[in-house]
């Protein structure tokens, strides 16, 4: 409907009745040119233009109705970030009619988006993943083992790779010149391009060496970018990892050199071909409330805790796997990590009933990438 921002809360979980007493409340309270709501299905629509949010929680505190639908209706709206307060009411349509730019449309074209990625070469048949890998942990060189698998059979890749930290890893030198590990990295990112469908995404953690001065999100970003691939956009991961405090400050109190401290990493999300991805609504399995929430791209998740007890010295934690396939991957969809270490990947995509292919070189790491699995599936039965 023109003129109204429509937020739509799921109310599956609350009785009809109360809804619908919500529903004539309110539209009995508020004058329609500012907002009304409607029933459909078991969605609630609340249609905005704008709304006084001071009246608005006085009103819900007033009805007797459930307290939790009460806190939904009012959070859904209140977590909207609207861009103008008028007269006490809060602005929520309208935007485009002050923006700064008029044209935009025609602007962009004459601009051309993203430009970079033109003339790419990538075929758009897609081919059936190889049965004999499907949901397999493989112990390898990726560069090696990714060449079994035919061009366009994944649909989603999530990786970390090793940064050149110098850390013990089982079977990984992590201390190689730049030029060689650049070298190793990017033949491996080559295969995964290849094995990628058309409209597949490509989403890579990367942590900068910020004590040698090396961008690795830049590096490892204008690889893509080379390779005319789409930056689809960049998530901040922020650890609120603050054992930085304790490393040095550089030239203290002087701008002679002073040291940055970081406590994020980054998640670069790139697709082949197309920015939008096939597949089924009925696979996407994220909810509305975690949409929202995740496509504000400054993820707060802890960094993994157990590492020691999955014996491996660089895992993501599960949350951060489970926000990518979620949001950039269908049920049922292939997920590749080339990197799988301890299987965290792997782990997460079976929880959310993706098929999956995980590559370490280490057998140790594939072995406790099984097991996690193994233990999981387990689980599943007893309870
Ligand atoms: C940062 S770790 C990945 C950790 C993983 N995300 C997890 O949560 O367990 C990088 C992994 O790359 C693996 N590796 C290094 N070179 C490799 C290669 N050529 N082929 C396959 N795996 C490799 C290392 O053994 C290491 O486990």
């Amino acid at each position: 409907m023109e003129n109204y921002r429509d937020e739509i809360l799921d109310i599956s979980s609350y009785s009809l009745l109360e809804c619908e007493e919500l529903t004539n409340l309110f539209n009995n309270k508020f004058p329609k040119k500012d907002a009304f709501m409607q029933l459909e299905g078991t969605s609630l629509h609340i249609m905005l233009s704008q709304l006084d949010m001071k009246k608005y929680y006085e009103f819900l505190s007033t009805t007797n109705l459930n307290k939790n639908l009460i806190i939904d209706a009012y959070d859904i709206v209140n977590n909207i970030g609207s861009y103008a307060v008028r007269s006490g009411k809060r602005k929520f349509y309208g935007y485009n009619a002050e923006r700064k730019v008029s044209n935009r449309r025609t602007k962009e074209q004459d601009r051309g988006k993203y430009f970079y990625a033109y003339g790419n070469d990538y075929s758009e048949v897609n081919n059936d993943f190889p049965k004999d890998f499907v949901n397999k942990v493989i112990c390898g060189d990726s560069l090696e083992v990714l060449k079994k698998l035919p061009d366009n059979c994944v649909d989603i890749i999530f990786t970390s790779p090793p940064y050149n930290f110098g850390l013990e890893y089982d079977a990984h030198n992590d201390t190689a010149s730049w030029k060689k590990y650049y070298d190793m990295l990017f033949n491996i990112f080559k295969e995964c391009i290849r094995v990628l469908k058309y409209g597949g995404r490509f989403v890579v953690n990367v942590q900068p060496l910020y004590s040698d001065y090396i961008p690795s999100h830049h590096i490892i970003s204008n690889f893509f970018i080379e390779n005319k691939m789409i930056w689809k956009g960049e998530i901040l991961w922020e650890k609120n990892n603050y054992n930085c405090k304790m490393c040095s400050y550089g030239s203290w109190k002087s701008p002679a050199s002073p040291y940055l401290k970081y406590t994020w990493e980054f998640v670069e999300v790139f697709c082949k071909g197309t920015l939008k991805k096939a597949g089924e609504s009925i696979n996407a399995d994220i909810t509305a409330e975690e949409f929202k929430s995740w496509v504000v791209a400054k993820w707060s998740i802890a960094p993994e805790r157990h590492m020691k007890d999955f014996g491996h010295p660089a895992m993501f934690p599960e949350e951060l796997v489970n926000r990518v396939l979620k949001l950039f991957s269908f049920k049922n969809d292939i997920v590749l990590d080339p990197f799988n270490g301890a299987g965290t990947t792997t782990l997460v995509a079976k929880k959310n009933n993706r098929r999956y292919i995980g590559i370490d070189i280490s057998k140790e790491y594939c072995e406790t990438a099984e097991k996690r699995i193994s233990d999981y599936c387990e689980q599943l039965t007893i309870f």
